[in-house]
């Protein structure tokens, strides 16, 4: 793996074997903890699932330590599946912060089911630790029979919080037996007892599940993100089925509410690439809201990814959000990363420059009309005056509805590039748009070609930080 010519250098992918929805995601004393859905036996048919570790320091730094929650009883047969973390302050017997981790334990009975009205269970498992690393017992919390009766088998991906006054609220996302997404909301006075408080549903049906619900708060207002499936109708949905974006509640209601709905019309998507899905936020102690997503998106297959790769799938970098006026949300690469940053190359204002690894970071300032930033002659980031568009320029080999991603945009201000050999993040206007991408480059050197006006464009190679993580 260590030397495999398209693994990552600053973004979580796994030592061997499929990844997808990152999970548990916190800093507890210190140490960045990041979990994973995880199948290190992939491409083995039936490979278990459970959940991979990766920890950090610095956020740019990883170590890895193997599968460590395993799909090991009754309850999760089929899979160790999403879930949350949430850090207990002072609660481990040494005084320091505990963790609590919230999933969900996935079996698909033996026979001819539908697997959505019948064969399925889904049972929100909970697992206590005293430092992130050793494993409590596994305690069974809630069962298909405990949802309310308009719920399909399809309940999973509890996100779990605490509000002011010490009540507990988890949220799972749900398909009811109409095929209607919705997430449920449940209180807890411990943590432990649930019961169902009341759902949170759009004003007009949209998609018929809602996977990863996830409660984000920035400056006070509320967000619901989850991931809707069943969106392949909707016009900006590019012909895919799974989508990941976010509803803003209204002003001064949060999830907890009675009444807490959300308007189909308002949902906004988190990233406009090709590769994002399932992401998951949380606070770190300096009070920020960081999300990671998987960087994967099966249903639009890698024709051009060689088929002997032994590794599938990838996160993406740590995104640090913040609340616009209008109430959208931005995202920034996390400035952690920045400590991998080598030394500072300029690139020529128009023209080609050639960088020695496929690992750099890219900053272009001062854009002013439309803007060409080409990597390779094969990825261009384009604006035309209008649009702001990711396209593979050769388009051999590269999967159906993966040629373009285009997304309307008044003017380009900027353009922040992270080239991560087989990954790519674009952040356009201070985050303000964001676009993920996976692409197999088969050039040794990176070249990078700039055309329009700017006035700066610099890049760094990047470092090597997750090369602990194949080199146990
Ligand atoms: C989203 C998802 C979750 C589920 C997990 C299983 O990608 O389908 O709903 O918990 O993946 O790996």
């Amino acid at each position: 793996m260590a030397d495999d010519r398209w693994r990552m250098g600053f973004h979580l992918m796994p030592p061997i074997g499929w990844l997808n929805d990152p999970n548990g995601l916190c800093q507890l004393n210190g140490v960045y903890h990041v979990f994973h859905q995880y199948s290190p036996d992939w491409p083995q048919p039936g490979a278990p699932r459970g959940w991979g570790h990766a920890t950090s320091t610095d956020l740019a730094h990883w170590e890895h330590h193997g599968m460590v929650i395993s799909p090991d009883t009754p309850d999760e047969a089929s899979g160790s599946y999403s879930g949350c973390a949430l850090v207990m302050p002072k609660a481990a017997p040494n005084g320091s912060d505990a963790v609590r981790f919230y999933y969900t334990g996935n079996v698909k009975e033996q026979g001819d089911f539908d697997y959505i009205l019948t064969g399925r269970r889904a049972t929100q498992i909970l697992i206590e630790s005293d430092d992130g690393f050793a494993m409590g017992d596994k305690q069974v919390l809630l069962r298909n029979a405990d949802y309310p009766a308009f719920c399909s088998c399809h309940v999973r991906d509890p996100k779990v919080w605490r509000d002011a006054d010490g009540t507990w609220w988890m949220i799972l996302g749900a398909r009811d037996v109409e095929s209607t997404g919705l997430v449920l909301v449940l209180r807890s006075k411990d943590g432990y007892t649930w019961e169902n408080a009341h759902q949170v549903r759009s004003d007009a049906p949209f998609g018929f599940m809602w996977e990863c619900p996830d409660r984000v708060v920035l400056d006070g207002n509320t967000y619901l993100s989850c991931c809707p499936q069943g969106m392949q109708a909707y016009p900006w949905s590019h012909g895919l089925r799974d989508q990941a974006g976010y509803f803003p509640l209204p002003a001064g209601c949060d999830l907890s509410d009675a009444d807490s709905a959300v308007r189909a019309d308002e949902f906004a998507l988190w990233d406009n690439g090709f590769d994002f899905y399932a992401p998951q936020t949380f606070t770190d102690a300096q009070g920020r809201t960081l999300l990671i997503a998987w960087m994967g998106m099966p249903e639009a297959p890698y024709v051009s990814a060689p088929n002997d790769l032994t590794w599938c799938h990838c996160l993406t970098v740590p995104r640090v959000l913040s609340r616009l006026e209008d109430g959208s949300i931005a995202q920034q690469p996390a400035p952690e990363l920045k400590v991998l940053r080598g030394e500072k190359v300029e690139l020529a204002g128009a023209g080609t420059s050639a960088l020695l690894e496929h690992r750099a970071d890219i900053e272009v300032d001062g854009i002013d009309g439309p803007f060409f930033l080409t990597l390779d002659d094969a990825l261009e980031i384009a604006y035309d005056g209008s649009a702001f568009t990711l396209r593979f320029l050769d388009t051999e080999g590269v999967g159906a509805g993966r040629t373009f991603r285009n997304s309307a945009l008044e003017a380009l201000h900027d353009l922040r590039v992270l080239v991560d050999d087989s990954a790519v993040e674009v952040f356009a206007n201070g985050g303000r748009l964001a676009l993920a991408t996976r692409w197999f480059p088969t050039a040794d050197a990176l070249r990078v070609s700039l055309e329009g006006t700017c006035s700066a464009a610099v890049a760094w190679p990047m470092g090597d930080g997750v090369r602990a993580t194949y080199t146990q």
